[in-house]
């Protein structure tokens, strides 16, 4: 039976969430605030979470009400028929998303929430469940805006960022789930070799070659949270992952990995081996100074170090080599970098034909296209006389 679906994502990416909740067979999905709401049914919450790469976490609505002290707020927590939708021996979390003043923090709604879930159970099997706060088996999500809640079963738990292939984490890696939205944004496509020349953990080359072959991200994950709902049917589970499987292509893209501290091409090593991609990535210690020029037309995607850890005229310098080398070593190529440092982009001395505003965590952040010409624009503007 199908119902109301909700998928978070970030702030910026909820235009590519909707197509990609479209194409995997979402009803009627539509972009709100930081998520995509669509129409599906138990199994479409199965395939989200195995096969999204733009949405953080599948939510499935329980209740909505409105109230007006922390009474009323209780009762209708605890009107929701709890023990249907999982045993009280399971452990669970509740996290508050509070947009209003009529609770002081999110983390004493939470509260009330467990008390209401509690106080259910108690009522209705004499037991209550236990919290864990770290691995929880149930996870519960609230939002509060204004005198509104609604309360959802979260159907992921571990966030979907959380693909499973990380082994190792170098400084600043990009969130999987970013990384996939950029990617989709550039509209990149296996018929174009892809260049990662400051890899860092090799997240959009991992990225990168899962869409390419089709590799759903959520089979590397040890599991989700919806297993341990009542509801759960692992026979279901396994045809709809299953024939994600099945669909697994291999196109042979061209994806090039490198980085010039080899702390980081050890850990993109480890995590494009467990992601089974090895045979696509080619990784190399290299700087992205020196790299030969690709042959054809390619796109490069970069997301330099940027912030606390380069002092102002290193930046000035770096954004200027990269100008450099997009236009010397990637003539006729199309490059998108993305970077917090939007006061270092005039550096790189090339005119962006797209601007992006994205999030990475609260830090605000531009996603840019910039074509390089083959050859200068003066030169052939002389060819057309
Ligand atoms: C912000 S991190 C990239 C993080 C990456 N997107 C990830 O998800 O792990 C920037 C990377 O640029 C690399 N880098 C800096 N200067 C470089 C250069 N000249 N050539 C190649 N890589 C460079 C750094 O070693 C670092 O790994």
């Amino acid at each position: 039976m199908n119902s109301e679906i909700l998928i978070r994502t970030y702030a910026g990416l909820e235009e590519v969430l909707a197509q990609e909740v479209g194409k995997l067979g979402g009803i009627n999905p539509q972009a709100i605030v930081r998520g995509v709401t669509c129409q599906g049914d138990e199994g479409f919450i199965y395939k989200l979470n195995l096969a999204l790469r733009t949405g953080l976490r599948v939510l499935k609505p329980l209740h909505e009400f409105e109230f007006r002290n922390n009474e009323d707020f209780h009762r209708e927590v605890m009107s929701i028929d709890w023990p249907s939708y999982f045993d009280v021996k399971k452990t669970i979390s509740v996290d508050t998303l509070l947009f209003s003043d009529r609770f002081k923090n999110s983390m004493f709604v939470s509260q009330l929430a467990k008390d209401g879930i509690c106080d259910r159970f108690r009522n209705d099997t004499g037991k209550r469940p236990f919290v864990d706060g770290h691995k929880p088996d149930i996870q519960i999500s609230v939002y509060v805006r204004n005198y509104k809640a609604v309360v959802y079963l979260d159907s992921s738990g571990e966030s979907l960022h959380i693909r499973g292939y990380r082994a190792n984490n170098v400084i600043a890696p990009l969130s999987e789930v970013l990384a996939a939205g950029i990617l989709s944004m550039t509209g990149w496509s296996h018929h174009f070799p892809l260049y990662d020349p400051m890899c860092g953990s090799a997240t959009f080359s991992i990225e990168a070659a899962l869409m390419a072959d089709k590799i759903p991200p959520g089979i590397f994950r040890e599991g989700f949270s919806f297993m341990n709902w009542k509801s759960f049917d692992p026979e279901l589970f396994s045809t709809i992952r299953e024939g994600l499987v099945n669909r697994i292509e291999d196109n042979k893209a061209q994806i090039f990995a490198s980085d010039i501290n080899r702390r980081a091409v050890e850990a993109a090593k480890d995590n494009i081996y467990r992601a089974g991609v090895e045979d696509v990535v080619q990784l190399q210690t290299a700087d992205f100074r020196k790299l030969d020029p690709p042959g054809k037309k390619a796109l490069v995607i970069l997301n330099p170090p940027y912030g606390e850890r380069l002092k102002p005229e290193d930046i000035e310098k770096l954004y200027s080599e990269i100008g450099s080398v997009l236009k010397h070593t990637f003539a006729g190529s199309e490059a998108w970098i993305f970077s917090a440092a939007e006061d270092a982009f005039k550096y790189i001395g090339l005119k962006p034909s797209r601007k992006i505003k994205l999030f990475n965590g609260s830090l605000e952040c531009k996603l840019l296209r910039f074509e390089m010409y083959a050859g200068s624009k003066k030169l052939k503007m002389n060819e057309k006389k």
